[in-house]
């Protein structure tokens, strides 16, 4: 069983970091939680208002790809776990340009691993179900399906993974990987597909749908996800792979008209605009390791969970 005792987040002043970060401070046997974050324009400090409250909270602002600043970090608050997060996520700024998913995703997650191997620290690697590219209706991917990503975004977590196995293998260093379909929960950048979308119905403005619409994602709450690394954290053995869904997979145009409903505007407000290139047509994941290893099953259920979240999200962006 692996503890957690002081624990740095990496990027966790994103979206999912900020809820990992509220989950750890309530969990037993958690000393100092440090959060190293970029402040990039997806980091947001004040998304950790309220845990930054919490005399045990630290936050340190710098990049993962900075060895000198990870290390002192490391030895002078006595970190004993890394929960690693931080990385460029929005797939279309990865078409316009990869060097800074290249640098932050596959370097910074290099540089991390080098430091906790130095200090002998174990590091849980939050990646994604974009590494196993477009999935066939009615198959999920399994964790040893093989990796085939579509955009710049889904090969640099990919390569990340990929260095998480080879350290895990080489120097049976403590490393887990953990991949989890499409996160929705406060807190999100309003880049991504439903904060995007809320902000533009707030406004009146039409929803741009890429191509049909009929992408298929499946939709897991964030609280969901950070039970789901804190769990994995416990119990997975070095080297292991761990996925999470929320067993809810959902059209880009079924959760645009769910967004509509939940704040009472028109369908009429949907439109269409050319597809992404390189758009992955479904991605699903089997859970069922997850499950069977540790019990994790996803608790919030979408009808419940989505609504609540559109009207957090409306009110954080009519602000
Ligand atoms: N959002 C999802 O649906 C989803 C699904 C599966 C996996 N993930 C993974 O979860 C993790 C968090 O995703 P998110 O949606 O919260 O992303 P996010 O973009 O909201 O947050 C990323 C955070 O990392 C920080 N950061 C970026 N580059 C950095 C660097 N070089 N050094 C230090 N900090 C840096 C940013 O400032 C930001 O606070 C990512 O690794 C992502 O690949 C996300």
């Amino acid at each position: 069983m692996r503890r957690l005792g002081n624990v740095l987040v990496t990027g966790g002043a994103g979206f999912i970091g900020s809820s990992l970060v509220r989950h750890l401070l309530r969990q037993e046997g958690v000393g100092k939680v440090l959060v190293l974050d970029k402040l990039t324009y997806a980091g947001n400090r004040a998304n950790l208002d309220g845990p930054d409250r919490d005399p045990r909270f630290l936050f340190a602002e710098g990049d993962v790809n900075d060895r000198g600043l990870v290390s002192e970090l490391m030895e002078r608050e006595g970190i004993t776990g890394i929960f690693h997060l931080a990385a460029e996520s929005h797939v279309d700024r990865s078409i316009e340009d990869s060097t800074d998913f290249i640098a932050t995703n596959v370097c910074g997650t290099g540089t991390l691993l080098e430091v906790a191997r130095a200090a002998g620290v174990p590091l849980l690697h939050c990646s994604t179900d974009e590494v196993y590219g477009s999935i066939e209706s009615p198959g999920k991917a399994k964790e040893d399906a093989p990796l085939n990503p579509s955009s710049a975004y889904a090969a640099s977590k990919a390569g990340a993974d990929l260095l998480c196995l080879a350290a895990a293998r080489t120097h049976r260093q403590d490393v887990i990987i953990t991949r989890c379909t499409n996160n929705y929960g406060p807190r999100q950048y309003p880049e991504k597909l439903i904060p995007f979308f809320i902000k533009k119905a707030l406004r009146d403005e039409p929803l741009p749908l890429y191509g049909d619409g009929l992408q298929i994602r499946d939709w897991i709450h964030v609280d969901d996800h950070c039970r789901g690394m804190l769990a994995a954290w416990k119990t997975g053995k070095v080297g292991q792979i761990f996925h999470f869904s929320g067993h809810c997979e959902r059209t880009n145009i079924g959760i645009a008209r769910s967004i509509l409903d939940a704040l009472r505007k028109p369908h009429s407000l949907l439109s269409h605009v050319d597809d992404r290139p390189g758009h992955d047509r479904r991605y699903s994941l089997d859970t069922e390791k997850s499950l069977m290893w540790f019990g994790w099953q996803p608790e919030v259920s979408f009808k419940e969970g989505f609504p609540d979240v559109v009207r957090a999200l409306a009110a954080e962006l009519r602000d």
